[in-house]
Formats: C-alpha cells, structure tokens, sequence
C-alpha cells in the first residue's frame, strides 16, 4: 500500500530522499473523497514528474459559517488505495495542528483582486482559506511541479497569480475538467445530489455548451452569450442560480465583446437543493 505520512518532518524526509536520487517532485493538494478527476491530476503529474505527492487535507480556513465542513465526506482508506492506483507515490494525511501549527487564525496570504469576486463573493474568506494552504502546501513540499483542475478556475488563476507575486518557484499545471458521460463536471460535492438534483444538474454544462457553440458560430457579443447561459439556466426549475458570467480568462474582468485578441471563459454556478456547483468552459483558444 501506498506510502502515508503525517508528520512535517517525515514529508520532508522522505522528500529529500526522492529528491537525492535525481527525482522531480509533483504536488496533487487535494481535500480527499477523490474521484476521476483527482486521478486524472494524479495521472498527469506522475506524466511531468518522477515522485508525486498526494496530499488530502479538508482545510477548515477555507470553509464559510453554515457551509458542508463538518458533513465534508472523508473516506480515507478509499482515497488511499485510489491514490496508489493512480500512481501516487507518497500520501500526506496532516492533522490541522501540522498544518496550522499556532492556530487557523494566524497567518494568511491574501490574493487581492480575484478573491472578492465569483466564488470569493459568494464564500467570503474562502480563497484567502485556499492561498494559505496551498503556501504551506508549497513551502512543506517544495514541489518542481503542482497540478490543479480546469474545473475550479477562479482559484487555479488565483493560486498562479500567488506564485507570481510570490516568486513561488513551482510550475503550475493545468488538468482539464473530467465529465461524466451525461457532462456534469466531476466534483466531491456531487455526492450530496439526490436523484432528481443530479439530473438537474446537467443544466450546467448544457449552458455552456450552448455559450460555446454560440461562439463557435460567430457571435461575439458578451451580453448576448450571457444571456444564452440564463436562460439555459432559467429552464431548469431546480436550479437557483448564483452566477453566470462571460469574463477575460486572465483577469476576470465583465466582457462586453469578445474581441478576437482576449480569452473569455464562461463561469456558472448554481445551487441543487443545497449542494452549490460551479463549472466553466473557455469560450475562445
Ligand atoms: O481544490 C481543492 O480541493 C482545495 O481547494 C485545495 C486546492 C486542495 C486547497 O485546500
């Protein structure tokens, strides 16, 4: 079975181990309950390194008031021996006293701008919870490489503008977004669906394929395409919608016309019942 580590101090001995043997190190941070998704990170770092870590941690500094912390599933054994399937070779199971050593309300990083805005308006404090952990991911690790999914963009793009501004020397990768084979992105939270909302839930994807084949076909106006995704959206009675928004790939920014030098991705999210679900797709290449 796989190799499990709790300790700081045994991260880094067994680390620096790989690492005296020539070996580049990869970094999946995960909050466990893995599914495809997380395999197909696991996959693609163990493609771009020769020593992959796996580190499962349900970070409490990232989870709001009232929001699924205590109820997050955490089938441990399972996402070990998935881990080891998918080629993880060392596995970091921290206790939040490794991870916060004076407490969760010490130190932060903050990334100011993409943090207040989608995800980060709708879960306040969430991606300051999100940059401090994946920091001391980084730090703990020191990866060569860290692999995140496509599906939660807002903070792939903010953990990138972090290693900007932070000298971070780590390359980030990016992994696309895994479906099931009806188009509902992949996500840990899908569990909680019951029948009806799990099919209600194909809404999101149906929106944006509908904003996607929009553009394919030309259009190239961003109120136009918005409007495409809310009334998608709108079709679905069990879907509440939070947002959906039509935005410069790199900034986030609102995009009243898709200009043919920007990147516009398209970002929705919307409650089932209670389980909140976000997806995206970019628009443009
Ligand atoms: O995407 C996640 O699972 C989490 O936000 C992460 C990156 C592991 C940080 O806790």
């Amino acid at each position: 079975v796989v190799d499990t580590v709790e300790s700081a101090a045994d991260l880094r001995r067994q680390i620096s181990d790989a690492r005296a043997k020539g070996k580049r190190i990869g970094l999946v941070p995960t909050m466990g309950a893995l599914h495809d998704g997380h395999l197909r990170l696991i996959g693609q770092c163990r493609a771009e390194t020769e020593f992959v870590v796996v580190s499962i941690f349900v970070n409490p500094t990232q989870f709001g008031a009232g929001e699924d912390l205590d109820r997050y599933p955490r089938p441990l054994a399972d996402d070990l021996q998935q881990s080891e399937s998918a080629g993880a070779d060392l596995v970091f199971v921290p206790s939040v006293q490794t991870m916060y050593p004076s407490g969760i309300n010490s130190t932060f990083v903050e990334v100011a701008g993409l943090s207040d805005i989608f995800e980060g308006a709708s879960r306040p404090r969430h991606f300051r919870g999100v940059a401090t952990v994946v920091l001391k991911l980084f730090e703990l690790v020191r990866p060569d490489v860290a692999v995140f999914g496509q599906k939660d963009y807002q903070q792939q793009l903010l953990v990138g503008r972090m290693i900007a501004d932070l000298h971070v020397p780590v390359q980030l990768s990016i992994c696309p977004t895994v479906r099931e084979a009806d188009g509902l992105a992949l996500s840990s939270r899908n569990r909680y669906l019951n029948r009806q909302e799990r099919q209600a839930a194909v809404v999101l994807n149906r929106a944006l394929e509908r904003a996607r084949a929009a553009v394919d076909a030309g259009e190239r106006c961003g109120d136009r395409i918005r409007q495409t995704l809310h009334e998608t959206l709108k079709s679905e009675s069990m879907a509440e919608l939070d947002y959906a928004e039509i935005v410069n790939a790199e900034t986030l920014e609102s995009l009243g016309d898709l200009g043919s030098e920007r990147r516009a991705v398209a970002l929705v999210a919307a409650r089932f019942g209670t389980t909140r679900l976000i997806d995206n797709a970019l628009l443009t290449t």
